[in-house]
């Protein structure tokens, strides 16, 4: 199994202090940073734009953005994206664009490809798309806000995700997103998620240091 990876969503962070919380995530030694981009359309709430990432950038972080674009029209953004300084690209199986065309474009730009699920998409959306992307996000509540309560339906998915995973020898990593906290970070790394993002669990616990500590235990 894949060592664990703790990847604490921006979103949840206090707004007017986005470098504060980035570089407080940095400091703990972790490594990746979760930014959730949304459109307005593909999910009711806005969020973030490409300006977020290159300003982070330019005040000196170095974590690894794992960008999760929740837009009706990711390929418009990609290049956007890419040169602000994404690592990875997500984008979602739901949204009737030419997915393969879009990944080769995230690829193009140096940056590692993810596709997301939402709960009340069949996971076999994802199926014909396994061998093109580097990560599978199998989202555990419906994406939009954070804060809400896990869905422990999302939990099959991520089994049957791992099981092609093994099938076909496939190195990918799982991801889930929405609800996380170390239980039900246990529960998702039981059935075979291996990253695991964590906005409001993280940036309220009262102890960071320990609660990404557990997480790289689980
Ligand atoms: C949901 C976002 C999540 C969100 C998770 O729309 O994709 O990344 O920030 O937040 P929590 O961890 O608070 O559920
Ligand atoms: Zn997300």
């Amino acid at each position: 199994m894949k060592e664990p990876i703790l990847a604490p969503s921006l979103l949840a962070s206090d707004h007017a202090a986005l470098g504060e919380a980035a570089a407080a995530v940095a400091a703990l030694g972790i490594s990746w940073l979760h930014l959730d981009i949304m459109d307005g359309h593909f999910v009711p709430n806005l969020s973030f734009g490409p300006e977020t990432l290159a300003a982070l950038r330019r005040h000196g972080s170095k974590l690894f953005f794992d960008t999760h674009l929740m837009l009706s029209e990711p390929h418009r953004y990609v290049a956007a994206f890419a040169k602000a300084g994404a690592d990875r690209i997500t984008i979602h199986v739901e949204p009737q664009i030419n997915h393969v065309a879009t990944f080769a474009a995230i690829r193009s730009h140096g940056c590692k490809v993810g596709l997301a699920l939402n709960p009340g998409t069949p996971v076999e959306a994802v199926e014909p798309f396994l061998a093109e992307v580097d990560l599978v996000l199998v989202m555990t509540v419906q994406p939009g806000f954070g804060g809400q309560a896990f869905r422990d339906d999302t939990l099959p998915k991520i089994a049957r995700v791992d099981s092609w995973r093994r099938e076909r020898r496939l190195d990918l990593r799982i991801e889930v997103d929405g609800g996380i906290d170390l239980a039900t970070g246990a529960l998702c790394r039981s059935k075979g998620a291996d990253t695991f993002v964590a906005g409001t669990s993280f940036f309220r616990a009262p102890d960071r240091a320990a609660f990404a500590a557990k997480f790289a235990a689980l």
